[in-house]
């Protein structure tokens, strides 16, 4: 995630501007509060075509609640920072087109409900910075060739072009039942952790163990393979598929077969 410097920044006007004859109005249901709690308040906003729901947040922002605070960066679906819930699913504000939702209905927004609040639309999301400092880092092999130089497969390379592709806006985070309903932010570093590990023991130089990590301190047992994550995920990666189940499956391999275990002694990693 990049930083998120416009967290109760004044808007710039809408992305695509119509007529106002030519918009109709919609109802915006906004949580506003903070940790001591909060209520819904509705706005009716002139939506025109082309418009996404930050816009229109950007809109009620401008025209009647100055200080509504809403974190948002880049306004297109690069930075992470706009997360919210609509209308009950975890989605990029900036990614959603207003002609995407049910036509005369309110539109329900709410912050991240997995991640403590601190204003309005902005949720304290410094948990996942403090997960991913744990994780043990990258750690290359020596170089294959005299010139510095690593030679690698191009299929291992492929294999983990799609984890980078993350762009840690924790939508993952935030819809996992493990989090979101358990509360086990001390035990599972959830789905878009458990893609970060997976990148990098992937990772064709890599030559660093992270399996017992997942299995002892990570909490990957505690994944049932929902692929809740994966279905809310803005950048279409295979979470649970490509990555958790590699994992899952490492684990297993590790600790519960002998033989691999024992093939594993003798050959260390990269
Ligand atoms: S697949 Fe696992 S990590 Fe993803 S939402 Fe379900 S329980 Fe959470
Ligand atoms: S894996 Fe997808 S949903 Fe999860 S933080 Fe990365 S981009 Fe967001
Ligand atoms: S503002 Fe950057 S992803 Fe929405």
């Amino acid at each position: 995630m990049t930083s998120k410097t416009n967290m109760t920044s004044m808007p710039t006007a809408p992305s695509n501007p119509r007529s106002q004859d030519e918009s109709t109005t919609v109802q915006f249901r906004i949580w506003r509060g903070d940790s001591s709690g909060g209520t819904f308040q509705t706005f009716p906003v002139a939506v025109s075509e082309g418009m996404v729901v930050l816009d229109c947040v950007h809109r009620i922002q401008a025209e009647q609640a100055n200080d509504l605070a809403v974190r948002w960066n880049c306004k297109a679906g690069k930075c992470g920072s706009c997360s919210a819930e609509i209308n009950g699913q975890p989605k990029l504000m900036c990614m959603t087109r207003m002609e995407t939702l049910p036509v005369g209905q309110p539109v329900t927004i709410e912050p991240l409900r997995s991640f403590p609040s601190i204003r309005d639309l902005v949720t304290d999301v410094s948990w996942n910075f403090r997960v991913k400092k744990k994780i043990k880092p990258f750690k290359p092999r020596k170089p294959d060739n005299a010139d510095g130089s690593w030679t690698m497969m191009q299929e291992d390379v492929d294999r983990v072009q799609e984890f980078r592709k993350c762009i840690e806006c924790f939508l993952c985070q935030d819809v996992c039942h493990v989090l979101r309903d358990h509360h086990k932010h001390d035990e599972f570093i959830g789905p878009r952790f458990l893609l970060y590990t997976a990148a990098l023991e992937m990772h064709p130089l890599d030559t660093e163990d992270r399996i017992a990590d997942l299995k002892n301190n990570d909490g990957i047992g505690y994944c049932n393979i929902t692929k809740c994550c994966t279905k809310v995920c803005p950048e279409h990666i295979g979470i649970t598929d490509n990555a958790i189940i590699p994992m899952k499956e490492r684990v297993v391999d590790e600790f519960y077969d002998p033989m691999t275990r024992l093939f594993r002694m003798f050959k260390p990693k990269g």
